[in-house]
């Protein structure tokens, strides 16, 4: 054993006992979830918000031509989408492009001209028509209409200084008139999470009109959330991300993320802070400093990516696990791309603890989607469908494995092979048309 071989285990069985998630504290945490969905509903307090989404099931037959908006991350995107009204989607155009720091941090009207101007790009490509348009709008917001949606506090690192509070409908609405773009009609808005789920049963009903609707849509990218149809509560918005009862399994590098970030606030989002790909890869970056103090591992790491707060992502962490080769040079070439440098046992370490911490948000996830499936089943009798997207889920190599490993620990094989878990990507441009058109 060498001094660093030495430094590294330690290091990394030390992070293994922080970030250890027991099947009783999941469990715990499960049901935590499910008794806070209860209490949301009832408008009894709590951290789930269980937002009214004023959307209905698909039917699998809409059709027609829609103009979608997705604006919830660094990327935003316009599109034409044709529903063909058999459960089928085509994207006829669409317009990708990048918000700004300057747009993240600016006016309303600042963003919303940037939305209209793509809209104006994607529109001037065909023959003028009239379209509706259905508005994916990915932060929380508290619904009055179908086409009514009130700002709350913004997430993801976002901070538009006069949004919260001003329906963003009519934001955009006005955006549409600055640009002449009168032919456009907001009809719908919907959060992502709703997207996806509305997508999943266009697709499955449209298919065979007596398949299953999806009962839970979850996002898991730069943020994470859950929709899920409650029957008689119709769909709802859990803002899942806000669950506080993870706290109970902070470890200090969570408690000092929560504690130091202004944005979203102390307190807010604990559950996207400790699962959600916006801030796996700075829990990372966390550890490993801290590491870097007491040790001679890490050293290499000083003065590279890894000393700028969020300068690492979970992409890396996906890059980091999907290294196969022996020597760990993928690794390598990353590190190197990010300004540092590492020793073998390093890098073996860098990849332990990146699996450690993604593995944990895996858990948590699988814990509160086992809190919303019981809400909706306590027996877990029936087949459920979760319909997923985002670049966490996609993007990790053999994520939604760790996901359902931890549904067999928690509720038994039996049960877990009637949940499916289904994953779309992109879904939320099809599924924006899809509210659009069913409402
Ligand atoms: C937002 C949710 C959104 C999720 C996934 C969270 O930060 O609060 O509204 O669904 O990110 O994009």
């Amino acid at each position: 054993m060498t001094p660093m071989s030495l430094s590294c285990d330690g290091i990394v069985s030390r992070a293994r006992a922080a970030f250890e998630t027991t099947p009783a504290a999941l469990d715990g945490l499960a049901r935590e979830f499910t008794a806070q969905m209860a209490s949301g509903l009832a408008g009894a307090g709590g951290s789930l918000k269980m937002l009214r989404t004023f959307t209905r099931q698909p039917t699998g037959r809409e059709s027609g031509r829609i103009v979608v908006v997705d604006w919830g991350g660094t990327k935003g995107r316009v599109g034409l989408v044709a529903l063909s009204g058999d459960g089928s989607a085509r994207v006829v155009n669409e317009d990708v492009f990048t918000f700004s720091d300057g747009d993240k941090q600016g006016t309303a009207a600042r963003v919303f001209d940037v939305v209209a101007a793509a809209i104006g790009r994607v529109v001037a490509a065909h023959p003028p028509a009239d379209y509706p348009l259905g508005f994916v709008y990915s932060f929380p917001a508290r619904l009055e209409r179908i086409d009514r949606a009130i700002a709350l506090a913004l997430t993801k690192g976002w901070s538009v200084v006069d949004l919260e509070g001003q329906d963003v409908v009519a934001l955009l609405t006005e955006a549409l008139r600055r640009r002449e773009l009168s032919r456009v009609t907001v009809t719908a808005v919907g959060n992502d999470t709703v997207a996806t789920l509305a997508q999943q049963s266009y697709r499955a009903r449209g298919a065979d009109h007596r398949a299953r609707p999806a009962d839970v849509g979850l996002i898991l990218g730069t943020g994470t959330n859950q929709a899920a149809d409650l029957g008689t509560a119709g769909i709802r918005n859990l803002e899942s991300g806000n669950f506080d009862g993870v706290a109970a399994l902070e470890t200090r590098y969570d408690a000092a993320l929560d504690r130091e970030l202004v944005d979203p606030k102390p307190g807010a989002q604990r559950l996207e802070k400790m699962a959600s790909g916006r801030y796996l890869g700075e829990l990372l970056r966390r550890v490993v400093v801290d590491a870097a103090r007491d040790g001679p591992a890490f050293r290499g790491l000083a003065g590279s990516a890894f000393a700028t707060p969020f300068a690492v992502d979970s992409e890396h962490l996906s890059r980091i696990a999907a290294d196969g080769t022996p020597e760990r040079k993928d690794v390598e070439t990353l590190l190197r791309e990010l300004g540092a440098t590492a020793e073998r046992e390093e890098r073996e370490a860098l990849r332990e603890l990146s699996s450690v911490i993604v593995r944990r948000a895996a858990r948590l996830v699988a814990a509160a989607l086992l809190g919303t499936l019981r809400f909706i089943d306590p027996a877990l009798a029936e087949g459920r469908t979760i319909a997923v997207d985002g670049s966490l889920w996609g993007g990790y190599p053999g994520f939604e494995s760790l996901v359902r490993e931890t549904f067999v620990e928690l509720v038994g094989r039996e049960r877990t092979d009637r949940i499916d878990t289904i994953f779309a990507k992109d879904s939320t441009s099809t599924g924006a048309a899809v509210i659009a058109a069913a409402s």
